[in-house]
């Protein structure tokens, strides 16, 4: 669709920036914290880049008032940020740790007197390492109490200040690498233990959402979807089909669950006919059901093409790219339903991650259509190598062209009729890129780390920094100009 004139960006839209607790914070044993999955798995050997762990990570716990400043010097209207369970509660579902409380409710204060808006993510990986050991983490129900024992605690805390809360990130992500690839905690590769882990997580989502209203009665709450397109290949109908499996299996799989509270039925039955779904108990269908959110949080970086792949014979899971060689990353699929293809008309960054900014209205167009939910980008972003140069000057204009393409589309899919609440840039500033260290960068605002050694992790403002807060103060006038 070619618009004449395109709808400006609404007056209050959430102009943002992301984060998440253990890719910043650092201080991973400080005042009463526990450790998380994550402080485990990243100390076992060759699971991540050069061994790089958040241990200090950008040593956000201490410098959140630097930080928040330079939030506030751009003129930021909103920062999505998550709280670590562990920090805030004592192994999990032990006593609540006042000082952990405190730092997220300084935060808060901090970022209200400045007028950005908070977002609060409950769940960002980092389930307590002591709920894993207890009963297997997400592979029990009990985990379900659990998380809402400590939401509903953040939601008494903080819900007099915050509006926005995200329930779960990308569950597809951390429940597909976590027990399926084994390239997560806890590394598990068991497609049988994946379903029920993710469906455990679907209900505890749902039982979180069901009663947010009760302890926040204005807010509005919804997960974060890490949402990639499918697009087939080809247009041989094995290919459409192709893509069509994959975007049932690998989105609707969640997204419809979000929503309607029910499974896609072709996926449901492939798994049942291959013994891979989930027990139900009583009850559960039930609570799904109540689980709707207000909006569809969506974490965007790239669509991903598909064609057939036989049953016999066909290409199973590749290798992922966490090195940053381009060019590493391996057709992936399951036999019968899918593979991956390399798209031959999109470029792709230094991790193969390809650049689609159209990819971006696609996908806010099909949940539109497909929910007619409100939708929140709660991650969009850039990961690439800069160069700090002398006089502490980083010119970043690739991620400018990339913030900017994906914007113009954000803009013309607005006036198609999406519902549009915000625009969360990943990430504010850089941090700790899970697998892939600290050489793949993000932030407007770049750290001075590298995996060798934190030197003096000092903040300096790229040139991004300066483009994104003149986007915000013409809200987004310039973009399509
Ligand atoms: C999604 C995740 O939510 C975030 O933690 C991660 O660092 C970015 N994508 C980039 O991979």
């Amino acid at each position: 669709m070619i618009h004449n004139k395109l709808k400006p960006f609404p007056d209050n839209f959430l102009w943002g920036a992301a984060s998440a607790a253990y890719q910043i914070e650092g201080a991973w044993d400080v005042d009463g914290k526990s450790p998380s999955i994550w402080d485990e798995f990243v100390r076992i050997p060759g699971k991540t880049f050069k061994g790089t762990n958040g241990d200090i990570a950008v040593d956000h716990y201490h410098r959140w008032k630097e930080d928040v400043q330079l939030m506030a010097d751009m003129g930021l209207k909103a920062y999505r940020f998550s709280v670590s369970w562990p920090r805030v509660i004592k192994d999990g579902n032990g006593e609540i740790n006042e000082k952990g409380l405190e730092f997220y409710d300084n935060l808060v204060d901090e970022l209200v007197k400045n007028n950005i808006e908070p977002i609060v993510t409950l769940y960002h990986w980092d389930l307590p390492q002591a709920l894993q050991e207890q009963y297997g983490g997400w592979e029990s129900r009990q985990v379900i109490d659990d998380f809402y024992r400590y939401s509903t605690t953040l939601f008494k805390r903080l819900g007099d200040r915050v509006k926005y809360w995200v329930s779960l990130n990308e569950q597809n992500i951390f429940i597909s690498l976590g027990y399926q690839k084994a390239a997560h905690p806890p590394g598990v590769t068991d497609m049988k233990r994946m379903y029920q882990a993710n469906h455990h997580a679907s209900l505890a989502n749902a039982k979180v959402i069901a009663d947010f209203h009760d302890y926040v009665p204005e807010g509005k709450i919804g997960p974060s979807f890490a949402y990639g397109p499918a697009y087939s290949y080809s247009s041989h109908p094995e290919d459409v089909l192709a893509a069509q499996n994959a975007e049932e299996m690998q989105s609707h799989w969640w997204m419809d669950v979000y929503a309607w509270g029910k499974y896609p039925q072709a996926i449901w039955d492939y798994l049942e006919d291959n013994g891979l779904a989930p027990d139900l108990e009583e009850g559960d269908m039930e609570l799904l059901a109540k689980g709707k959110p207000d909006f569809m949080g969506v974490n965007y970086y790239k669509t991903t093409t598909y064609e057939r792949n036989p049953l016999v014979g066909g290409t199973g899971e590749g290798e992922m790219n966490t090195s940053g060689k381009k060019g590493t990353t391996q057709e992936s699929g399951i036999p019968g339903l899918f593979k991956t293809k390399k798209n031959p008309n999109l470029e792709a960054t230094n991790w193969d991650w390809e650049i689609d900014p159209v990819g971006l209205r696609v996908g806010l167009r099909r949940i539109t259509d497909r929910y007619g939910l409100p939708i929140l980008i709660s991650e969009n972003g850039l990961g690439e190598y800069d160069k700090l140069e002398e006089n502490d000057v980083v010119k970043d204009d690739y991620r400018i062209d990339y913030l900017k393409g994906h914007l113009q589309e954000c803009q013309k899919a607005i006036t198609d009729g999406v519902d549009l609440m915000g625009y969360c840039v990943w990430s504010f500033t850089d941090l700790l890129s899970w697998l892939n260290g600290y050489q793949k960068r993000y932030g407007f605002v770049y750290v001075n780390r590298d995996e060798e050694s934190e030197k003096d992790l000092r903040r300096i403002k790229k040139k991004s920094f300066d483009w994104y807060k003149e986007t915000i103060e013409t809200n987004g006038e310039k973009l399509n100009g």
